[in-house]
């Protein structure tokens, strides 16, 4: 019997409870560290840890059925696309349904985490805490460290207005009589181009890049459940989803939207079913790029100028690691390689869970990451000899450049079905190769024995 190595979870948000949920029924020993006083992260609309970016009408634009967990069905009472209430209550029942809420450990951020010269984690916390772990998951999310405009707009520092980033952004009440510009293609910037559009005076919605609008429905089912199965190569799949994109969207500069210079899949989804609407109603008003900021003002980069209230930048978000020094380990423009985006390349013992941007949603990658670990640590499953392993990020990463528009928004992307597809077949190949070494654990159980031997 070997006695298992203890493991860390860094986050009770979607992602870490799927972790830790295997860890859980795979016997792995943990402790989960959570900010909130609660799971669910940015589900959690107005989330005590300030690092949510629920709206009050956000709902989710990946559907239910994609984005339950495989084994805890969310219920069928449940809608297509359920508000954030849903969601965070669902999240919650999951934890109690596999009775794992005893290992979070609530209100204790992780404030650093160091990696001893022995490769013992030794996590400081925010309650003044220092305790050691063998192994360390990271589910600290992606999407709560907002990335503004890069560089700032001329003349952002005397802008008469309000700037703001999509990930401030609560109710379309700040809005009121005001006239607001929203900035970005992505789904922040639909979402809150919309809600201002019902109480603003005027709302403009400005882009430097085309963006396929993604209905919700086509023939009466949610898009994200049309077949898309893995074993059909992408292109084909891609020219049949993209031609029945354009035909119901249709010429988007008939909307007076910049004509995408992508295909279908080549551009992290934006899923709308009511941005085309608003349009075509008058209620929005689509401008190319912000040129900068004048006074009361803005100017656009066809020279065209707009007095403005209200900047909302819907601009994405940066990849940060807060609790790791910078030289250790950093996705600087949001880069950062790793092997199928779990596995660090040059430390056998930190894991990233939903480090990852799904054509699709979230919560059943975590889970299956979650399983993958867990094999990993229980010594189930064998990496690759590391030329294979180095091989297969760089070819990660040169088919993700030749893929997808260049921005730092497509470093970490995946196809949901696919990827699903390809981590069974890799758990598959390291269980031979795991069998093939005796099932030898990779990472040893230290920090237990360590706190025993000191006791
Ligand atoms: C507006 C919006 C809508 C979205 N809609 C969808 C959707 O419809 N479908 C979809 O699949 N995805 C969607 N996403 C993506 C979103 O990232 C995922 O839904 C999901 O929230 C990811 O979960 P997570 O656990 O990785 O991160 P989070 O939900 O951000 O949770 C991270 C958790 O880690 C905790 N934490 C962070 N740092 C520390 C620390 N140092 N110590 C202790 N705890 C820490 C936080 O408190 C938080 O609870 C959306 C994102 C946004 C911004
Ligand atoms: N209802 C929902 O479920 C919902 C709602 C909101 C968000 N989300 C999710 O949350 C995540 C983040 O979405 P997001 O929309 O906030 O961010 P995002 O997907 O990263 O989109 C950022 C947008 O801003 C543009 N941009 C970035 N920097 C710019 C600059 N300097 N000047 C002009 N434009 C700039 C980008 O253009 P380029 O493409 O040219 O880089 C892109 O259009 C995604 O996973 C999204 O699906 C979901």
């Amino acid at each position: 019997m070997q006695t298992l190595p203890r493991a860390a979870v860094i986050g009770a948000g979607s992602s870490g409870i799927a972790a830790a949920k295997a860890l859980h029924e795979r016997g792995v020993p943990f402790t989960c560290f959570e900010a909130s006083d609660r799971v669910g992260g940015n589900w959690v609309f107005g989330n005590r840890n300030g690092m949510s970016a629920a709206y009050r009408q956000l709902h989710i634009n990946t559907s239910r059925d994609r984005m339950e967990y495989s084994d805890y069905p969310m219920p069928k009472s449940y809608p297509d696309f359920p508000h954030h209430t849903h969601i965070a209550a669902y999240f919650d029942a999951y934890v109690d349904h596999f009775g794992f809420r005893d290992a979070i450990r609530f209100e204790t951020r992780v404030e650093r985490a160091r990696r001893g010269d022995d490769g013992v984690w030794e996590l400081m916390l925010e309650d003044g805490g220092v305790e050691r772990f063998d192994a360390l998951l990271v589910a600290n999310g992606h999407h709560w460290d907002p990335r503004w405009p890069e560089p700032a707009f001329p003349g952002h520092d005397a802008f008469a207005g309000r700037q703001m980033h999509a990930h401030a952004y609560r109710d379309n009440d700040i809005f009121a009589d005001r006239d607001v510009v929203i900035l970005g293609m992505g789904n922040s910037a639909m979402d809150i181009a919309v809600e201002a559009s019902y109480v603003a005076r005027r709302t403009f919605l400005a882009a430097r890049r085309g963006a396929w609008i993604i209905p919700k429905y086509m023939f009466g089912r949610p898009v994200d459940q049309l077949p898309q199965d893995p074993r059909v190569p992408f292109k084909v799949r891609q020219r049949v989803i993209h031609n029945l994109i354009r035909m119901h969207v249709g010429d988007l500069t008939r909307y007076g939207l910049p004509k995408p210079d992508h295909k279908f899949g080549e551009a992290h989804p934006t899923v709308s079913g009511r941005i085309l609407d608003r349009i075509q109603h008058g209620a929005i008003t689509p401008k190319p790029n912000i040129a900068g900021l004048d006074g009361d003002a803005v100017v656009f980069d066809d020279g065209s100028r707009e007095h403005t209230d209200d900047v909302v930048y819907c601009t994405g978000y940066r990849i940060s690691f807060p609790f790791f020094d910078e030289d250790f380990i950093a996705a600087p423009d949001n880069h950062i390689e790793l092997f199928r985006r779990v596995f660090h390349p040059d430390v056998d013992n930190v894991f990233f869970v939903a480090l990852l941007q799904p054509l699709g949603a979230t919560m059943p990658l975590a889970e299956a990451q979650g399983q993958w670990i867990a094999d990993y640590l229980k010594g189930e499953y064998a990496l690759p000899p590391r030329p294979a392993l180095l091989k297969d990020i760089e070819d990660d990463m040169a088919a993700m450049r030749k893929r997808y528009v260049a921005s730092k928004r497509h470093t970490i992307q995946v196809d949901f079905d696919d990827y699903l597809h390809a981590l069974g077949k890799e758990r598959r190949a390291g269980a031979e190769r795991a069998r093939q070494t005796g099932f030898r654990a990779p990472v040893a159980a230290r920090a237990a024995g360590e706190e025993a031997a000191a006791a």
